[in-house]
Formats: structure tokens, sequence, C-alpha cells
């Protein structure tokens, strides 16, 4: 190791960050020069998640783009690119909601190359500009919007999967998540109302006019939450069933449309 990454990874490490070495050379392979290197180990140093450091984060293979502030794909997402791809079929129509980057929609693109008609939304803008650099080269589209309010009309009805990762953290618990997060992702991106579930309450509610019958809805949760999401489907007419994934640390409720 080199006197420069050396003194990089002390400095990561000291900051507690526990994949120091593999950290400092991503930073590393990334800064354009020692200034650039030194202002990303002191952001990083200061809780700037390394994804948004980067200007990428790596989601099942792929390297998705993460503008600054934006919520940074988690790899227990990945169970909803599972769930979702089983039901997947030539020409389905796809829609993830409460997009973010678009991370499901990607890794569903890439494994159905100009195969399905994928649409993403989001109502932060700054989540939708990187949604869509994400997007455009796979062929998938992006819209801006609260839940469903961007989609087109012609969509209703006819959407074969909708796959969301919401917000899901009840208010009260957004003081106890890690600083990276509460600083550096976007309020909207984590605030789920006083039980967490305000934004997949509403979803869940609007998704019916858009699902016909026999179609999927899959939606990402807690453990602790996975009754009551599965309780807001099966009120609004779906057969819901919880995943777990303990390889990926990820729970999702999947339902079937009556
Ligand atoms: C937990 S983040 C997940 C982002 C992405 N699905 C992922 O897994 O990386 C939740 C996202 O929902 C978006 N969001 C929150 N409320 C929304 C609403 N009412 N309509 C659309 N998007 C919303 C936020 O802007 C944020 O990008």
């Amino acid at each position: 190791m080199g006197a420069a990454t050396d003194a990089v990874v002390r400095r990561l490490r000291d900051a507690g960050c526990v994949f120091a070495e593999e950290e400092a050379a991503l930073l590393l392979a990334e800064a354009t020069d020692p200034q650039e290197l030194a202002a990303m180990v002191r952001a990083r140093v200061d809780g700037r998640p390394l994804e948004q450091l980067l200007g990428w984060v790596a989601f099942r293979g792929h390297r998705l783009v993460v503008d600054e502030g934006v919520f940074v794909p988690r790899q227990r997402t990945g169970l909803l690119v599972e769930l979702a791809s089983a039901h997947l079929h030539e020409g389905a129509t796809v829609v993830e909601l409460c997009c973010g980057v678009a991370p499901v929609g990607a890794a569903l693109l890439a494994e159905w190359p100009g195969r399905l008609e994928l649409w993403a939304s989001d109502i932060d803008p700054v989540a939708v500009r990187s949604a869509r650099r994400n997007l455009a080269p796979l062929g998938g589209t992006v819209v801006a919007g609260d839940l469903f309010g961007g989609l087109p009309d012609r969509l209703r009805g006819s959407i074969d999967v909708l796959v969301a990762n919401a917000p899901y953290v009840p208010s009260a618990s957004i003081s106890l998540m890690p600083r990276e997060a509460r600083d550096h992702e976007a309020v909207i991106a984590l605030d789920g109302g006083a039980d967490g579930l305000d934004v997949q309450r509403r979803l869940i509610a609007a998704s019916s006019e858009w699902l016909p019958a026999g179609a999927h809805l899959v939606v990402e949760t807690s453990t602790r939450q996975a009754e009551r999401t599965a309780g807001l489907m099966e009120s609004a007419g779906y057969s819901a069933v919880i995943r777990r994934d303990d390889d990926l640390d990820g729970t999702a409720v999947e339902g079937v449309r009556h």
C-alpha cells in the first residue's frame, strides 16, 4: 500500500469507517487529483455517504448514478427485483413508484432488455434526474409526480407488475437513523409518517385503479411492519404474502389483485 493510500485508510478508519481499505481504494480511483481526493475524504469523514461522493452505487452488478442528496439504494431492495422478475412476461408493463434512482427498474430492464414497457416515478426532482440517467439508456421512462400522478392515463388498469420501496420509517425513528441517512438523504425519502405507513397506505389504496385482476404488487417493508403492510393490501383487494430473504436482509409483501 502506498503512503497516500495508507493515509486515506487511516483517516477513514479513525472516523469509524468499517470498510476503510475498500472505501479508500474507491475514492482513490474516482478522484482526478489530490485536491479532489482530499475534499472527498473530508466529506466522507463528515458523514456523506460513499456512494454520493463517488456518484454511483453498485446494485446487483450494475453501476447506477446517485446524485447528491438522493436515497442510496440498499442491497436488501434486491428482494423486490427477485420477486418482480418472477411475474414478468414478454411486453409486460412494469412500474416502479417512489423510484429514487430506479434500482429495481434498472435491474429488471437489464434482465429483460427491450422486452418490457417500464415506467418509474418519484416526487423528488433530484431523484427523477438520477433515475433518468439510469433508465434512459435501458429504454425505461421516468416521470415526476406524487405516486401515480405523473403516469399517463392509458396505464390505468394495465400495469402488470407494480413495485415500490416507498418511505417506511416512522417519523419518530428518523432521529435514530445513522447520520449518513439523517443528514444526507432527503427526509421525504425516509419519513413514512407516524406509523411509517402513510405513503404505503396511499399507494396501495390508489393502486387498485391501475392494476387489473391477476396483476402483482410488490412493496418493501420491515419485518416489524410486514403484517400491517400485508393488511393494507388485503383491504385494497389483494391476496398478500410476506416474503423474507435473510441473505439480503430484505422484507417485502407481494400481492396479487383479485
Ligand atoms: C426509501 S426511498 C427509495 C428509493 C428507491 N425506490 C430505492 O429503493 O432506492 C423512497 C423514495 O420515495 C420518494 N417519495 C416519497 N414520497 C413520495 C410520493 N408521495 N410520491 C412519489 N415518490 C415519493 C422519495 O423521493 C424517495 O426517492
